[in-house]
């Protein structure tokens, strides 16, 4: 293989695919983006936003669809809200609603339909440029010491090649996911040799995709080349494959706890998990927790 190595550039720029229509959490999300379900008292998405930027992210690239405005408003400023809060002295949360878009920039794009993740991550070639950047799910909720981003943007550093975060799952539940044949070069960490999209049977190992990812521009060459895939969709994991003919690969197993917010079972997971460290409930809700009599 040859691979193209270009200087090592910071990661600036991070896109946020948001214009999937959600249908696991139907009816919930006829009216309302997952994305903009609450774990606790925030949005799953400003979880994930706030990861990005605590990794030094500094440019927000948010894919939207129809019935989202919900998140452009959300990372707005307002102007009624902020001056009855001021009125009123709420000082923190006037802070609170007003931190994480003092610390990024935003910048919104629409797909027209949700012609896949892969489709969803294309269309933001004019606005990342030629550079390499992250691409997030804001329903993948991981809880980690240190910012899962952060622990690939390591990785990424190290190899200056795209970096994809992995994590070992049953082999039952493989089918759900991107799955990864790799050979594993240090802690945690592997050289991508094949990927396969929600493989039927036979997945090449139990280390599923989950929905982090810093690719180099190289990628948008590979979506105009790569086929519709699975559901008749565009899908990154299928680009993924046509940019390794021509780039290495590498995947990261990060450290912390995910959680998979888009889906009933893990969004509750995801609330119970913040709810008990949340320090305005913790206590009451342990509390309610142990008098279940399950
Ligand atoms: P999902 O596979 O979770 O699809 O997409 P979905 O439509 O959001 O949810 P379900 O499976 O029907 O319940 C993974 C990510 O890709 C985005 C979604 O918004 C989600 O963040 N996406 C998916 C797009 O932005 N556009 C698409 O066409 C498809």
């Amino acid at each position: 293989m040859t691979t193209k190595k270009t200087k090592l550039k910071k990661i600036k720029k991070a896109v946020f695919p948001a214009a999937g229509f959600g249908t696991r959490f139907l009816p919930a999300t006829k009216a309302i983006p997952k994305e903009m379900l609450p774990l606790v008292d925030k949005p799953l998405i400003q979880y994930v936003i706030e990861e990005a930027a605590d990794a030094g992210i500094e440019e927000i690239i948010i894919v939207t669809g129809m019935g989202k405005t919900a998140i452009e408003d959300h990372f707005d400023i307002s102007f009624e809200l902020e001056s009855l809060l001021k009125e009123k002295g709420k000082k923190l949360l006037l802070k609170q609603i007003r931190e994480i878009s003092d610390r990024v920039t935003f910048a919104y794009t629409r797909q027209k339909q949700p012609l896949g993740l892969g489709h969803a991550v294309a269309i933001t070639r004019n606005l990342v440029s030629n550079e390499p950047f992250a691409v997030l799910l804001g329903d993948d909720i991981i809880d980690a010491k240190v910012p899962a981003i952060k622990q690939m943007e390591k990785l990424y550093n190290k190899v200056n090649a795209t970096v994809i975060a992995v994590q070992k799952v049953p082999k039952n539940q493989t089918h759900l996911y991107g799955v990864i044949q790799g050979v594993k070069i240090g802690p945690g960490t592997y050289r991508v040799t094949d990927l396969v999209e929600k493989p039927k049977s036979n997945p090449p190992s139990n280390l599923a995709i989950i929905g982090r990812y810093i690719l180099t521009p190289g990628i948008f060459d590979a979506f105009e080349v790569t086929k519709k895939g699975k559901g008749g969709e565009l899908q990154l994991t299928d680009a993924l494959r046509t940019l390794l003919k021509t780039e290495e690969i590498y995947a990261c197993e990060f450290e912390g706890d995910r959680y998979d917010a888009g889906d009933k079972l893990g969004f509750l997971k995801a609330n119970i998990s913040y709810g008990l460290k949340h320090s305005d409930i913790s206590k009451d809700l342990k509390k309610f927790l142990k008098g279940l009599k399950l």
